[in-house]
């Protein structure tokens, strides 16, 4: 499997945790037990709307997450989801081999190949591997007329996968559609597909690491939003031969992003009456059609020492709302009153996350959830989380509505774009 092949790379040896991968004393599971006899708050949306809405208001202030049930995704679909995610990280070695040879995908840099058609010719003719694969995923018509710039092959515009041996220790896989990326014209994508060879733009963490990553101050374009720099060969090998697997990816992904879509509304509608507002102001603040929903299959290998390790670091998610659901390995904490506290597995439920910008629409009334994530020994633990924010441009501060003299603003106002960066970059707000 690829996660043994990840894995062996990244640890070099099955009994022990390399060093980049022990937490400080004070993060470690070890020494940070979750609180016994708390759990997390479990809605079912099939209720009379008054109480759903009086039960996710007080989640949202008192948790910034809770659980839903009777959401209406049939449990089929989410397991085809599943299915669909764990192939890609699962993909027999013969199979991965075949593809390997693959000429069209050609080589970049040892991974990679150069993007040398534009926006305006097949997106199939791409050769960069891994955006190839996001092309022909064609995830964008997911939200079919919705969204008005898409025509019926954009591609989804970037993914990252990152290796087992990044910080957080998990690999990972994001599907992502933005408008505002669809403006860029040819010759900019191929300038980007260019910094990609741009070792300035890269950094490696760690000899033994196969990959990694990303990251530049001004998420507003493409060329600094996360990127890959260098496949491993597994996970090379497993986009090239993904893509031939596009159909099923892309049939489930859209059905599932139609699905998330439609919870999303009646959540951002269910927030706002619970702020004792009309039903569509968060909506609308979140800029309405323009909402991005970006998809990320998280992977984390088995761990040799789980209770020195933790899967993801503390952390709250920056969108507005993260909408998750795991596979069959427990593993996500949620921080509520100075404790950790384990959510419990609860079958076909989806995990929703309250981000930062509901948290500053909300003037601090909802909750950004600080949340992170455990490894298990034996077991791949997987999550598939949708991100739910506005596009870049869109200015997120307190909503006048909540603000007064009583209620002073509690956050200053900024584009999403100045967000993103801020917390990138580590920048206070
Ligand atoms: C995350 O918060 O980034 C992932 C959480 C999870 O895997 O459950
Ligand atoms: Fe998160």
């Amino acid at each position: 499997m690829i996660a043994e092949r990840v894995q062996a790379l990244a640890l070099g040896g099955p009994n022990k945790l390399p060093a980049q991968f022990i937490r400080p004393v004070h993060e470690r599971p070890e020494n940070t037990v979750a609180v016994d006899g708390v759990t997390v708050p479990v809605i079912s949306l099939s209720q009379p709307h008054d109480v759903v809405v009086k039960e996710v208001a007080e989640a949202c202030q008192e948790w910034g997450f809770f659980l839903i049930t009777d959401h209406g995704i049939s449990p089929s679909l989410i397991q085809r989801l599943k299915e669909v995610g764990q192939e890609f990280f699962e993909l027999p070695q013969g199979e991965k081999e075949a593809y390997s040879n693959d000429a069209a995908s050609g080589k970049f840099e040892g991974y990679g190949t150069k993007m040398t058609k534009n926006l305006e010719e097949s997106w199939s003719g791409l050769t960069i591997t891994f955006i190839s694969w996001l092309l022909l995923l064609r995830l964008t018509t997911m939200y079919g007329p919705k969204i008005h710039l898409l025509t019926a092959d954009l591609p989804p515009l970037f993914c990252t996968c990152r290796s087992y041996p990044s910080a957080d220790g998990r690999q990972q896989l994001v599907f992502r559609v933005s408008p505002s990326c669809m403006d860029k014209d040819s010759s900019e994508l191929r300038g980007r597909g260019t910094l990609m060879a741009n070792t300035g733009w890269l950094k490696r963490l760690g000899n033994s690491a196969p990959l990694i990553l990303l990251v530049k101050g001004d998420l507003e374009t493409w060329s600094s939003a996360f990127f890959m720099a260098s496949f491993p060969e597994p996970l090379l090998d497993g986009l090239s031969c993904f893509r031939t697997r596009r159909g099923s990816l892309s049939g489930v992904t859209e059905e599932y992003s139609k699905e998330i879509l439609r919870i999303t509304e009646n959540l951002l509608q269910l927030l706002s009456e619970g702020l004792g507002l009309e039903g569509k102001v968060l909506k609308s603040c979140l800029g309405d059609e323009e909402l991005k929903l970006e998809m990320k299959i998280n992977m984390y290998p088995p761990c040799p020492q789980p209770e020195l390790a933790l899967g993801v670091e503390p952390h709250t998610d920056m969108s507005a709302l993260t909408i998750l659901v795991p596979n069959d390995v427990p593993g996500l904490q949620v921080w509520k009153d100075g404790n950790w506290v384990a959510v419990n597995l609860l079958e076909n439920a989806l995990f929703v996350h309250v981000g930062d910008q509901i948290e500053v629409l909300s003037n601090g009334k909802y909750k950004s959830v600080l949340h992170r994530s455990l490894v298990n020994k034996e077991c791949t633990r997987m999550s598939w989380a949708v991100f739910i924010a506005p596009p870049h441009e869109a200015n997120i501060g307190p909503l006048s509505e909540l603000v007064n003299d009583q209620n002073q603003a509690k956050y200053s106002t900024k584009t999403y774009a100045e967000y993103r960066h801020r917390k990138f970059s580590k920048l206070p707000q």
